[in-house]
């Protein structure tokens, strides 16, 4: 294997267009595009002339194009569950950049694994691209010097994705979509959302639990889990207005939790900052709107003065990140790939944080019956 990755990417919309096919460019000492695939034609023609991938590697298709392409790598960038494609290039022993959520339901991450361990190699590498946010790493390190933490805080402040998106001169939403393809995917993931909550549940809840607990809360959920070890017990939720969201839970060493998802339309620019209080001062990690690369993220540390001259006081610090965070990911499945290096998150990884966002919805749904595996979570 030469040491730059041939890759295919499926799912040539808002993501690809913005973050992922600029940041493959970007690391042509990694990887080679070989091809690409979307369900639209218009997208696949425009997306692969730019990026020169040549007209027999465009596919409509992305089980055929992991089985003729030739590509070491598929970047899963698909709406709904990941787990059919996930589980095809698995199978087909081709690894796999997936972006979030992994799955709908824990069933398929079952799959997923079963189809990892066959294959004898780390092979699936969970897009969550906080844990790969060097102010995140700063956190951590400051943590394990910290053993009095009290309670975390996440606050999001969410406008509408095209407001986010409104820089990137994305490519007119396609029209040319097979009708017939979407309603088979619509299908499939209603069988899925079934799966994962009771076939009974409101087109409510189940909008919920895929846009928002699994499509973006989720973010947070796997940051918790990344940085502290993940919520233990989810005591709380409730959502109301616009889709907001509130969960509240404890962490290992009785450390609260709080998450707060605001859904508002016109908010100036999404914004989401992560607060940990402890005995002696606090730390903040602030991050921007994803999709603008290197939009830098700052850790802001509160600390008591040490003693001295002064009495009392406090010190701040800041620190700013210059990478991004979605290069460092890539930069992570490329080890994995030619030097089988375990990414920071994978199918277990996915896995828990599925469990615990079927734990979030169930409180969720309040007086509404759940049934399906958020039953059982
Ligand atoms: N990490 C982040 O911050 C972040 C941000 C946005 C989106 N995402 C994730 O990226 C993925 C894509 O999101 P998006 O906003 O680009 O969505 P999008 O709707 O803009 O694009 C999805 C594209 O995939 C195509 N597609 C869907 N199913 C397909 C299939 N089975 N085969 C081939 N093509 C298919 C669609 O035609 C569409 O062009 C989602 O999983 C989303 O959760 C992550």
């Amino acid at each position: 294997m030469s040491d730059r990755v041939r890759l295919a990417v499926a799912g040539l919309g808002a993501v690809a267009q913005s973050v992922h096919l600029p940041l493959i460019a970007r690391r042509w000492d990694l990887f080679e595009l070989v091809a690409v695939c979307d369900l639209a034609p218009s997208l696949r023609t425009a997306v692969g002339e730019q990026y020169g991938v040549p007209e027999e590697r465009r596919y409509a298709d992305a089980a055929t194009m992991i089985e003729q392409s030739g590509a070491e790598g598929v970047v899963l960038l698909t709406s709904g569950s990941h787990g059919d494609v996930a589980l095809r290039a698995l199978r087909a022993g081709v690894a796999v950049f997936c972006e979030k959520p992994l799955t709908y339901t824990a069933a398929e991450a079952d799959a997923l694994a079963e189809a990892e361990r066959e294959l004898g190699r780390p092979a699936l590498l969970l897009a969550y691209m906080k844990e790969h946010d060097e102010a995140v790493w700063q956190l951590s390190e400051r943590l394990a010097g910290i053993d009095d933490v009290r309670a975390v805080e996440v606050e999001v402040l969410h406008p509408t994705g095209e407001s986010q998106l409104a820089f990137a001169n994305l490519r007119p939403a396609p029209s040319d979509v097979d009708p017939d393809a979407v309603s088979r995917l619509a299908a499939e993931s209603g069988r899925l959302l079934d799966a994962a909550l009771g076939a009974d549940t409101s087109p409510r809840l189940r909008e919920l639990y895929a846009n928002v607990v699994l499509g973006s809360l989720v973010h947070d959920t796997s940051l918790l889990r990344a940085v502290f070890g993940g919520l233990v017990t989810v005591d709380g939720a409730r959502t109301w207005g616009d889709r907001s969201v509130e969960v509240t839970g404890e962490l290992p060493g009785a450390v609260r939790a709080r998450m707060s998802w605001h859904y508002l339309p016109d908010y100036p620019a999404y914004t989401e900052t992560l607060t940990v209080h402890h005995g002696s001062g606090s730390l903040r990690v602030t991050f921007g709107t994803p999709y603008v690369l290197n939009n830098p993220t700052r850790l802001e540390v509160v600390e008591a003065a040490p003693a001295g001259a002064a009495a009392g006081g406090e010190v701040r610090s800041v620190f700013t990140s210059t990478g991004e965070p979605f290069e460092n990911e890539l930069a992570d499945f490329h080890r994995m790939v030619t030097a089988g290096e375990r990414p920071r998150a994978g199918v277990a990884e996915g896995r828990a944080d599925i469990l615990t966002s079927q734990r979030i919805i169930r409180l969720l749904a309040g007086d509404e019956p759940v049934g399906g595996e958020a039953a059982r979570a």
